[in-house]
Protein backbone atom coordinates (compact mmCIF):
# COMPACT_ATOMS: atom_id res chain seq x y z
CA UNK A 1 0.00 0.00 0.00
CA UNK A 2 0.94 3.53 -0.56
CA UNK A 3 -1.91 5.73 -0.17
CA UNK A 4 -2.27 7.72 2.79
CA UNK A 5 -5.34 8.03 5.03
CA UNK A 6 -7.22 11.32 4.54
CA UNK A 7 -7.98 11.60 8.32
CA UNK A 8 -6.37 10.03 11.27
CA UNK A 9 -7.37 9.49 14.89
CA UNK A 10 -5.12 10.27 17.59
CA UNK A 11 -4.87 9.16 20.69
CA UNK A 12 -3.75 10.97 23.00
CA UNK A 13 -1.23 8.97 25.85
CA UNK A 14 0.62 12.21 27.68
CA UNK A 15 -1.52 11.99 31.36
CA UNK A 16 -0.61 8.27 31.04
CA UNK A 17 2.62 6.85 29.06
CA UNK A 18 4.07 10.48 29.36
CA UNK A 19 3.65 10.92 33.36
CA UNK A 20 3.39 7.53 34.74
CA UNK A 21 7.24 7.44 34.47
CA UNK A 22 7.83 11.24 36.50
CA UNK A 23 9.93 10.96 39.50
CA UNK A 24 8.39 13.87 41.48
CA UNK A 25 4.73 13.41 41.99
CA UNK A 26 2.59 15.36 39.71
CA UNK A 27 -0.36 16.85 41.81
CA UNK A 28 -3.74 15.71 41.15
CA UNK A 29 -5.21 19.10 40.08
CA UNK A 30 -2.16 19.53 37.05
CA UNK A 31 -3.10 16.15 35.74
CA UNK A 32 -6.72 17.00 35.62
CA UNK A 33 -6.14 20.32 34.03
CA UNK A 34 -3.68 18.93 31.38
CA UNK A 35 -6.74 16.38 30.26
CA UNK A 36 -9.59 19.36 30.26
CA UNK A 37 -6.85 21.39 28.34
CA UNK A 38 -5.96 18.60 25.83
CA UNK A 39 -10.25 18.04 25.15
CA UNK A 40 -10.53 21.54 24.72
CA UNK A 41 -7.77 21.28 21.93
CA UNK A 42 -10.37 19.30 19.89
CA UNK A 43 -8.28 15.68 21.02
CA UNK A 44 -11.34 12.97 21.50
CA UNK A 45 -9.22 9.99 23.12
CA UNK A 46 -7.25 10.90 25.89
CA UNK A 47 -5.84 8.09 28.13
CA UNK A 48 -6.25 9.39 31.72
CA UNK A 49 -4.36 7.01 33.92
CA UNK A 50 -3.90 3.08 34.69
CA UNK A 51 -5.62 1.22 37.45
CA UNK A 52 -1.95 -0.85 38.18
CA UNK A 53 -0.50 -1.26 41.28
CA UNK A 54 0.24 1.50 43.37
CA UNK A 55 3.84 -0.16 44.54
CA UNK A 56 4.91 -0.53 40.86
CA UNK A 57 4.17 2.66 39.49
CA UNK A 58 3.08 5.31 42.15
CA UNK A 59 2.50 8.08 39.67
CA UNK A 60 -0.86 6.29 38.76
CA UNK A 61 -2.17 6.45 42.31
CA UNK A 62 -4.49 8.88 41.75
CA UNK A 63 -6.09 7.87 38.56
CA UNK A 64 -10.22 7.05 40.42
CA UNK A 65 -9.48 11.10 41.86
CA UNK A 66 -8.70 12.56 38.45
CA UNK A 67 -11.48 10.60 36.61
CA UNK A 68 -13.56 12.34 39.13
CA UNK A 69 -12.56 15.75 38.92
CA UNK A 70 -12.17 15.95 35.19
CA UNK A 71 -15.01 18.26 32.93
CA UNK A 72 -15.92 15.41 30.89
CA UNK A 73 -16.58 16.38 27.04
CA UNK A 74 -19.13 14.90 25.13
CA UNK A 75 -17.94 12.51 22.57
CA UNK A 76 -14.42 12.80 24.32
CA UNK A 77 -13.00 9.28 25.71
CA UNK A 78 -11.07 8.68 28.20
CA UNK A 79 -9.62 5.39 28.31
CA UNK A 80 -7.25 4.02 31.41
CA UNK A 81 -5.00 0.85 31.63
CA UNK A 82 -6.34 -2.36 33.27
CA UNK A 83 -3.89 -5.19 33.80
CA UNK A 84 -6.02 -7.46 35.61
CA UNK A 85 -9.74 -8.11 37.11
CA UNK A 86 -8.23 -5.88 40.43
CA UNK A 87 -7.93 -3.19 38.22
CA UNK A 88 -10.95 -3.61 36.18
CA UNK A 89 -12.82 -3.58 39.79
CA UNK A 90 -11.48 -0.64 40.90
CA UNK A 91 -12.19 0.65 37.09
CA UNK A 92 -15.75 0.20 37.05
CA UNK A 93 -16.38 1.69 40.65
CA UNK A 94 -15.39 4.63 39.20
CA UNK A 95 -19.27 4.37 37.10
CA UNK A 96 -17.30 6.68 34.82
CA UNK A 97 -14.73 4.50 32.49
CA UNK A 98 -15.88 3.82 29.17
CA UNK A 99 -12.91 1.72 27.54
CA UNK A 100 -9.75 0.42 29.10
CA UNK A 101 -6.74 -1.13 27.26
CA UNK A 102 -5.38 -4.41 28.62
CA UNK A 103 -1.46 -4.46 28.17
CA UNK A 104 0.79 -7.00 27.14
CA UNK A 105 4.26 -7.74 24.98
CA UNK A 106 5.60 -9.62 22.24
CA UNK A 107 8.54 -10.80 24.42
CA UNK A 108 8.49 -12.55 27.19
CA UNK A 109 11.32 -10.95 29.20
CA UNK A 110 9.34 -7.68 28.89
CA UNK A 111 5.84 -9.44 30.05
CA UNK A 112 7.41 -10.67 33.11
CA UNK A 113 9.14 -7.38 34.03
CA UNK A 114 6.31 -5.08 33.18
CA UNK A 115 3.21 -7.30 34.78
CA UNK A 116 5.12 -9.87 36.38
CA UNK A 117 3.95 -12.88 34.30
CA UNK A 118 4.29 -14.53 30.90
CA UNK A 119 2.54 -13.69 27.80
CA UNK A 120 0.54 -16.81 28.07
CA UNK A 121 -0.37 -15.85 32.00
CA UNK A 122 -0.60 -12.60 30.65
CA UNK A 123 -4.03 -13.80 28.39
CA UNK A 124 -5.18 -15.24 30.80
CA UNK A 125 -5.65 -12.28 33.12
CA UNK A 126 -6.98 -10.48 30.44
CA UNK A 127 -9.39 -13.06 29.21
CA UNK A 128 -11.81 -12.39 32.19
CA UNK A 129 -10.84 -8.83 32.20
CA UNK A 130 -12.24 -8.77 28.50
CA UNK A 131 -15.39 -10.51 28.84
CA UNK A 132 -16.47 -8.83 31.86
CA UNK A 133 -15.81 -5.25 30.37
CA UNK A 134 -17.51 -6.07 27.46
CA UNK A 135 -20.72 -7.28 29.25
CA UNK A 136 -20.76 -4.06 31.23
CA UNK A 137 -20.15 -2.69 27.69
CA UNK A 138 -16.82 -0.93 27.78
CA UNK A 139 -14.82 -1.05 24.85
CA UNK A 140 -11.19 -3.02 25.46
CA UNK A 141 -8.00 -1.69 23.65
CA UNK A 142 -5.19 -3.88 23.49
CA UNK A 143 -1.72 -2.62 23.44
CA UNK A 144 1.66 -5.05 22.35
CA UNK A 145 4.84 -3.56 23.55
CA UNK A 146 8.11 -4.44 22.20
CA UNK A 147 6.77 -5.09 18.21
CA UNK A 148 9.87 -3.88 17.00
CA UNK A 149 12.85 -4.72 19.69
CA UNK A 150 12.76 -5.46 23.65
CA UNK A 151 15.15 -3.86 25.71
CA UNK A 152 16.37 -6.98 27.17
CA UNK A 153 15.65 -9.51 24.81
CA UNK A 154 16.86 -7.49 21.33
CA UNK A 155 15.36 -8.83 18.03
CA UNK A 156 11.54 -9.78 18.14
CA UNK A 157 9.67 -11.58 14.91
CA UNK A 158 7.19 -9.77 13.87
CA UNK A 159 5.48 -13.80 14.42
CA UNK A 160 5.82 -13.35 17.95
CA UNK A 161 3.74 -9.82 17.49
CA UNK A 162 1.33 -11.14 15.07
CA UNK A 163 0.20 -13.77 17.46
CA UNK A 164 0.08 -11.43 20.28
CA UNK A 165 -2.52 -9.26 18.44
CA UNK A 166 -4.64 -12.30 17.40
CA UNK A 167 -4.61 -13.43 20.51
CA UNK A 168 -5.89 -9.92 22.04
CA UNK A 169 -8.35 -9.62 19.33
CA UNK A 170 -9.35 -13.01 19.72
CA UNK A 171 -10.40 -12.11 23.30
CA UNK A 172 -12.61 -8.96 22.59
CA UNK A 173 -10.14 -5.27 21.90
CA UNK A 174 -11.58 -4.04 19.39
CA UNK A 175 -8.13 -2.28 18.36
CA UNK A 176 -4.33 -3.39 18.35
CA UNK A 177 -1.86 -0.42 19.58
CA UNK A 178 1.19 -1.48 18.45
CA UNK A 179 4.00 -0.58 20.80
CA UNK A 180 7.72 0.42 19.66
CA UNK A 181 8.66 0.90 23.86
CA UNK A 182 11.59 1.11 23.35
CA UNK A 183 12.19 3.81 20.65
CA UNK A 184 14.38 1.38 18.12
CA UNK A 185 12.12 0.63 15.22
CA UNK A 186 13.27 2.43 11.88
CA UNK A 187 10.94 2.97 8.88
CA UNK A 188 11.52 0.04 6.66
CA UNK A 189 11.24 -2.35 9.35
CA UNK A 190 8.14 -0.40 11.03
CA UNK A 191 6.24 -0.94 7.34
CA UNK A 192 7.16 -4.55 6.84
CA UNK A 193 5.93 -5.33 10.52
CA UNK A 194 2.16 -3.68 9.70
CA UNK A 195 2.31 -5.67 5.80
CA UNK A 196 3.32 -8.96 7.81
CA UNK A 197 0.38 -8.24 10.34
CA UNK A 198 -2.03 -7.23 7.77
CA UNK A 199 -1.95 -10.75 6.37
CA UNK A 200 -4.11 -11.98 9.06
CA UNK A 201 -5.10 -8.50 11.17
CA UNK A 202 -7.08 -5.98 9.57
CA UNK A 203 -5.35 -2.64 9.05
CA UNK A 204 -8.34 -0.66 10.54
CA UNK A 205 -8.18 -2.51 13.66
CA UNK A 206 -3.99 -1.51 14.35
CA UNK A 207 -2.67 2.07 15.53
CA UNK A 208 0.66 2.59 15.97
CA UNK A 209 2.74 3.75 19.13
CA UNK A 210 6.07 4.84 18.63
CA UNK A 211 8.59 5.97 21.12
CA UNK A 212 11.25 8.58 20.22
CA UNK A 213 14.42 7.10 21.63
CA UNK A 214 15.87 7.29 18.82
CA UNK A 215 14.50 10.16 16.49
CA UNK A 216 12.86 7.51 14.08
CA UNK A 217 8.74 8.16 15.66
CA UNK A 218 7.58 10.57 12.39
CA UNK A 219 9.53 8.41 9.91
CA UNK A 220 7.77 5.46 11.34
CA UNK A 221 4.34 6.98 11.15
CA UNK A 222 4.96 8.07 7.81
CA UNK A 223 5.73 4.43 6.87
CA UNK A 224 2.88 3.25 8.99
CA UNK A 225 0.18 5.95 7.02
CA UNK A 226 1.57 4.26 3.62
CA UNK A 227 0.97 1.15 4.72
CA UNK A 228 -2.96 2.20 5.59
CA UNK A 229 -3.25 2.34 9.36
CA UNK A 230 -5.22 4.89 10.57
CA UNK A 231 -4.89 5.38 14.11
CA UNK A 232 -1.52 6.93 15.91
CA UNK A 233 -0.83 7.18 19.41
CA UNK A 234 1.33 10.68 20.87
CA UNK A 235 1.83 12.19 24.20
CA UNK A 236 1.95 16.11 24.49
CA UNK A 237 5.04 17.59 24.55
CA UNK A 238 7.01 14.17 24.10
CA UNK A 239 6.53 13.20 27.50
CA UNK A 240 7.16 9.69 28.65
CA UNK A 241 8.44 6.86 29.01
CA UNK A 242 8.33 3.18 30.66
CA UNK A 243 8.77 2.51 34.21
CA UNK A 244 10.23 -1.21 32.87
CA UNK A 245 12.16 -0.44 29.80
CA UNK A 246 15.75 1.21 31.20
CA UNK A 247 16.63 4.14 28.66
CA UNK A 248 13.41 4.71 26.98
CA UNK A 249 12.54 8.00 26.18
CA UNK A 250 9.49 9.85 25.65
CA UNK A 251 6.58 9.22 22.92
CA UNK A 252 6.73 11.15 19.72
CA UNK A 253 4.87 14.40 19.97
CA UNK A 254 1.61 15.00 19.79
CA UNK A 255 2.40 18.96 18.19
CA UNK A 256 5.12 17.00 15.91
CA UNK A 257 2.61 14.36 14.56
CA UNK A 258 0.05 17.45 14.10
CA UNK A 259 2.22 19.56 11.73
CA UNK A 260 3.69 16.23 9.96
CA UNK A 261 -0.28 15.20 9.46
CA UNK A 262 -1.12 19.04 8.40
CA UNK A 263 1.63 19.06 5.84
CA UNK A 264 0.42 15.58 4.54
CA UNK A 265 -3.10 17.16 4.50
CA UNK A 266 -4.69 14.40 6.45
CA UNK A 267 -7.08 16.15 8.95
CA UNK A 268 -7.56 15.01 12.78
CA UNK A 269 -9.74 17.32 14.07
CA UNK A 270 -6.98 18.68 16.60
CA UNK A 271 -6.38 22.06 16.86
CA UNK A 272 -1.99 22.33 16.70
CA UNK A 273 -1.25 25.86 18.07
CA UNK A 274 -3.68 24.75 21.51
CA UNK A 275 -2.08 21.47 21.66
CA UNK A 276 1.25 23.42 21.24
CA UNK A 277 0.19 25.35 24.12
CA UNK A 278 -1.17 22.66 26.32
CA UNK A 279 2.49 21.40 25.54
CA UNK A 280 3.83 24.45 26.78
CA UNK A 281 1.91 24.40 30.21
CA UNK A 282 2.90 20.85 31.23
CA UNK A 283 6.29 21.46 30.73
CA UNK A 284 6.45 24.55 32.68
CA UNK A 285 4.35 22.65 35.23
CA UNK A 286 6.54 19.71 35.37
CA UNK A 287 10.01 21.73 35.24
CA UNK A 288 11.29 20.76 32.21
CA UNK A 289 12.29 21.79 28.35
CA UNK A 290 9.35 20.90 26.22
CA UNK A 291 10.05 17.69 24.24
CA UNK A 292 8.20 18.71 21.15
CA UNK A 293 10.49 20.62 17.99
CA UNK A 294 6.87 21.93 17.14
CA UNK A 295 5.95 22.72 20.00
CA UNK A 296 9.36 24.84 20.92
CA UNK A 297 9.09 26.36 17.43
CA UNK A 298 5.79 27.75 18.34
CA UNK A 299 6.03 29.09 21.30
CA UNK A 300 8.91 31.25 19.95
CA UNK A 301 11.93 29.04 22.04
CA UNK A 302 12.95 26.55 19.55
P1 LIG B 1 1.75 -8.60 41.02
O1 LIG B 1 2.58 -8.17 42.19
O2 LIG B 1 2.17 -9.82 40.27
O3 LIG B 1 0.22 -8.73 41.42
O4 LIG B 1 1.65 -7.39 40.00
P2 LIG B 1 -0.54 -9.51 42.53
O5 LIG B 1 -1.84 -9.91 41.94
O6 LIG B 1 0.33 -10.59 43.14
O7 LIG B 1 -0.81 -8.40 43.64
C1 LIG B 1 0.23 -7.82 44.43
C2 LIG B 1 -0.29 -6.57 45.12
O8 LIG B 1 -0.69 -5.59 44.15
C3 LIG B 1 -1.52 -6.82 45.98
O9 LIG B 1 -1.49 -5.86 47.03
C4 LIG B 1 -2.66 -6.47 45.05
O10 LIG B 1 -3.82 -6.08 45.74
C5 LIG B 1 -2.08 -5.27 44.30
P3 LIG B 1 -0.98 -6.24 48.49
O11 LIG B 1 -1.90 -7.36 48.94
O12 LIG B 1 0.45 -6.70 48.35
O13 LIG B 1 -1.11 -4.96 49.26
N1 LIG B 1 -2.66 -5.13 42.96
C6 LIG B 1 -3.22 -4.01 42.49
N2 LIG B 1 -3.42 -2.80 43.04
C7 LIG B 1 -4.05 -1.87 42.29
N3 LIG B 1 -4.46 -2.09 41.02
C8 LIG B 1 -4.29 -3.29 40.45
C9 LIG B 1 -3.65 -4.31 41.19
N4 LIG B 1 -3.32 -5.58 40.92
C10 LIG B 1 -2.73 -6.08 42.00
N5 LIG B 1 -4.70 -3.51 39.19
C11 LIG B 1 0.60 -6.10 38.28
C12 LIG B 1 0.97 -7.49 38.78
C13 LIG B 1 0.17 -6.20 36.85
C14 LIG B 1 -0.51 -5.55 39.16
C15 LIG B 1 1.86 -5.21 38.43
O14 LIG B 1 2.89 -5.84 37.77
C16 LIG B 1 1.67 -3.82 37.89
O15 LIG B 1 0.87 -3.04 38.36
N6 LIG B 1 2.48 -3.44 36.89
C17 LIG B 1 2.44 -2.11 36.33
C18 LIG B 1 2.71 -2.14 34.90
C19 LIG B 1 2.62 -0.77 34.30
O16 LIG B 1 1.76 0.03 34.62
N7 LIG B 1 3.57 -0.49 33.35
C20 LIG B 1 3.56 0.72 32.63
C21 LIG B 1 2.44 0.75 31.62
S1 LIG B 1 2.71 -0.29 30.18
C22 LIG B 1 3.55 0.73 29.06
O17 LIG B 1 3.96 1.82 29.41
C23 LIG B 1 3.68 0.28 27.63
C24 LIG B 1 2.67 0.95 26.70
O18 LIG B 1 2.79 2.37 26.74
C25 LIG B 1 2.89 0.47 25.25
C26 LIG B 1 4.35 0.59 24.80
O19 LIG B 1 4.94 1.66 24.88
O20 LIG B 1 4.84 -0.47 24.38
C27 LIG B 1 1.23 0.59 27.09
MG1 LIG C 1 4.27 3.51 25.67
Amino acid sequence: MTGLPSHVRIVEVGPRDGLQNEKATVPTAVKVDLIDRLGEAGLATIEAGAFVSPRWVPQMADTAEVLAAVRRRPGTSYPVLVPNLKGLDLALTTGSVEELAVFGAASESFSRKNINCSIAESLERFRPVCERALAEGLRVRGYVSCVLGCPYEGEVTPEAVLDMASALLEIGCYEISLGDTIGVGTPGKAGRLIDRLATTVPRDRLAVHFHDTYGQALANIHAALREGIAVVDSSVAGLGGCPYAAGASGNVATEDVLYMLEGLGIETGVDLKRVAAVGSFISDALGRSNGSRTGRALSGHP
